[in-house]
C-alpha cells in the first residue's frame, strides 16, 4: 500500500561522467545548497568512502600497476560492496541525502564498454555487491573526451585510468550515454562544457524537486 506517511529511505544520488567533467565542482556546489536548506546529507565516493576503500583506491590508481580487466572490475566491486553497507545503506536509513561520486555505473562504462568485460557477467556481481541498490537519480555530467582528458591532465600526473588511450575513454563515454538512454528516468544528462552556474541550477531544481518526500 502506498502511503503518504514518512518515506523509509532517503534519496540516493549519484554523480557519473567521464574524466574532467566537473564533477566535483557541481558536488561541492549541491551540498552548498543542501546545508543551506538544513537536509541532512552523506557525501562519499568511489572508489573509496571506507577505510577499506580507500586502500583499494590507492591499488586501482597506481599508475606502476598493471591490472587486468577482470581483477579491476572486482576491485571496485569490493569497494562499492563495503561502502553500501557501511555508509550508504545507513545514511539512507536515517533518511538522508546520498550523494555519491562515482557509483556502479562507472564499472558498466569503464570496465563493461571501455574494457570490454561482458555486461551479464557485471550486471550479475554488482546485484551482489550492492544487494540490488541503484540510485533514485543520476547524474551524467557528458563531455567530449579530448576535453576532458586536457582538463584532467591540468590536474597533475594522471592515474592509471587517465593513463589509458583515447578510444577507451570514447567507448566508455558512448557508454554512459547508452546507460542514460535505457534508462532516462533515472539519469539526468547535462553537456559538462555549460556554464557552472547554469548547471548548478539544473542540478538544484531536478534534486529539490525529489526532495519534499524527505521533509513531510
Ligand atoms: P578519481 O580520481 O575519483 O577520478 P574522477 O575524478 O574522474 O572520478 O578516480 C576514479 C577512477 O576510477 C576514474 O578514472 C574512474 C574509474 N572507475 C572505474 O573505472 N570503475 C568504477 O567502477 C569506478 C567507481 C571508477
Amino acid at each position: 500500500m502506498v502511503s503518504s506517511s514518512q518515506p523509509e529511505t532517503g534519496l540516493f544520488i549519484s554523480f557519473e561522467g567521464p574524466e574532467g567533467a566537473g564533477k566535483s565542482t557541481q558536488i561541492a556546489r549541491l551540498l552548498r545548497h543542501l546545508e543551506s536548506e538544513s537536509v541532512p546529507y552523506t557525501v562519499t565516493r568511489e572508489p573509496g568512502g571506507t577505510p577499506l576503500g580507500t586502500r583499494v583506491r590507492d591499488v586501482l590508481l597506481d599508475p606502476e600497476l598493471t591490472i587486468d580487466p577482470l581483477p579491476e572490475f572486482l576491485l571496485y566491486s569490493a569497494s562499492r560492496a563495503q561502502l553500501v553497507t557501511n555508509v550508504i545503506r545507513p545514511a539512507l536509513g536515517r533518511r538522508e541525502v546520498v550523494v555519491c561520486d562515482r557509483y556502479a555505473d562507472s564499472s558498466l562504462a569503464y570496465q563493461g564498454f571501455g574494457r570490454g568485460l561482458n555486461a551479464g557477467l557485471l550486471r550479475g556481481i554488482t546485484a551482489a555487491a550492492t544487494g540490488g541498490l541503484w540510485p533514485d537519480l543520476t547524474v551524467l555530467l557528458d563531455l567530449d573526451s579530448v576535453i576532458g582528458l586536457e582538463r584532467a591532465a591540468r590536474r597533475g600526473q594522471p592515474d592509471r585510468l587517465e593513463q589509458a588511450d583515447l578510444t577507451f575513454h570514447q567507448r566508455l563515454r558512448q557508454g554512459f550515454l547508452k546507460l542514460a538512454e535505457a534508462e532516462a528516468e533515472r539519469f539526468l544528462v547535462l553537456d559538462a562544457t555549460l556554464d557552472e552556474t547554469d548547471l548548478e541550477k539544473t542540478i538544484w531544481e531536478a534534486i529539490q524537486s525529489r526532495l519534499p518526500v524527505l521533509k513531510i
